[in-house]
């Protein structure tokens, strides 16, 4: 098979899809791979090192798009790159096609086969390309929060130091979804000595996080009068909600973010999937946040983006099995015989193939088992 990998176009994007050890790989198994100039370079991986693993260097993204009947990307598709895609090309990448409809009508017209990591989904429900990169997400979510807090960014917080020092009250960090994101984000708040409260709707996981973080953390059902509460006394709010595939529920209301503090902080994490707070709307590395009412947003889509080192190599690590198996194997048999690879497929033959995609953007569905 041909394999492609372009540069990312997303705002300061600077992973890549495709490492050495992937091109190696693929090529050793006797496939080609195509990788566009200087794709790997925030990663701090040079053409040089692409070339001597056995992939083709091209100057554009139009030789890759053209040429490879894989394409390897990370973040969705923009609306330039729909226009370069082939009629039955695989596409593999990040795609949270409910918040880019758009996005999703561009795929079904050019009848594109495209594979979200965000829904690769194993028997027991764990998401396993998702993960490091919620991992990842959930603790810069608190690096990040921290820091926007302080007073002296332009942005500037209330002026609050998180873990406080003796003698001076804590800050309060509520995390809104105890899933992946949620606990790495509790991780780092905890250990910064802030006051950390997490919310779930999910019993067990509750319990899970009360054995693993015992009394460093309060534990509470997700529920509006316990959101409320939460929420008007939080100095960092953390937002980590996910139903798989769908749009995340609105949990936070506007009038709950007027209850907030001047200077405090929201991170809404799950922006990808919509957002699950009201006066969410998604920002950029450029320009990450903005506020409401006095209260500071930060809303970026692409969080691990801004640190591509740790970032490409947890995410090719988790995706890069399921491509060389399509390599190997080709599109249909690799989804026949891998059923988490097949929940991954959200758009094939022109038809949404994932339920909750179709149904949030009001798309007709029809399910992979009937297609194939
Ligand atoms: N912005 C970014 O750059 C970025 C990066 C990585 C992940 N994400 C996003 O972060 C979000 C979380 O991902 P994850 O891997 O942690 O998901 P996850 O499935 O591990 O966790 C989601 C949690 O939300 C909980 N939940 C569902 N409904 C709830 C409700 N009503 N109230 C409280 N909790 C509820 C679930 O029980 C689960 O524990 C996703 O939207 C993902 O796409 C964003």
């Amino acid at each position: 098979m041909i394999v492609g990998c372009p540069k990312e176009v997303k705002i300061n994007e600077n992973r890549v899809a495709l490492v050495i050890a992937g091109v190696r790989a693929l090529v050793e198994a006797g496939h080609s791979v195509i990788i566009e100039k200087d794709a790997g370079f925030g990663s701090g991986i040079s053409n040089e090192e692409y070339k001597i693993a056995g992939a083709k260097i091209v100057p554009t993204n139009k030789e890759v798009f053209k040429n490879a009947e894989l394409i390897m990307k990370v973040k969705e598709p923009s609306e330039d790159e729909i226009d370069l895609f082939q009629k039955n090309q695989i596409l593999y990448t990040f795609l949270h096609l409910v918040a880019a409809p758009k996005i999703a009508k561009g795929l079904k017209k050019k009848k594109v086969r495209a594979i979200a990591y965000e829904t690769i989904e194993l028997p027991d429900g764990r998401l396993p390309v998702l993960t490091p990169m919620s991992e990842i997400a959930g603790r810069m979510a608190t690096h990040v929060g921290a820091y926007l807090l302080q007073k002296e960014p332009k942005e500037g917080g209330k002026g609050l130091l998180l873990g406080g020092v003796p003698g001076v009250k804590k800050g309060k960090v509520t995390v809104l979804g105890g899933g992946v994101a949620g606990t790495n984000a509790a991780k780092i708040a905890i250990g910064l000595g802030a006051n950390v409260t997490i919310l779930d709707v999910n019993a067990k996981r509750l319990e899970y996080l009360d054995d693993i973080f015992g009394n460093r953390i309060t534990t509470l059902r997700s529920n509006i009068t316990n959101i409320e509460e939460s929420v008007a006394t939080s100095d960092l709010l953390i937002g980590t909600v996910l139903i798989t595939g769908g749009t995340a529920p609105r949990l936070v209301t506007r009038k709950m973010i007027e209850t907030m503090e001047e200077g405090s902080v929201v991170i809404d994490v799950s922006v990808d999937q919509g957002g699950c707070i009201e006066t969410t709307k998604p920002t950029t590395h450029d320009k990450p946040t903005y506020r409401v009412n006095g209260v500071i947003h930060y809303a970026v889509t692409n969080i691990p983006g801004a640190v591509p080192h740790t970032a490409t190599y947890a995410l090719t690590n988790a995706s890069f099995p399921y491509a060389f198996k399509i390599a190997q194997l080709g599109f249909d048999e690799a989804i026949k015989t891998d059923p988490a690879l097949k929940k991954g497929v959200n758009v094939y033959n022109g038809f949404i193939t994932c339920e909750r995609v179709a149904r949030d953007l009001n798309l007709s569905y029809k399910s992979v088992t009937d297609i194939l």
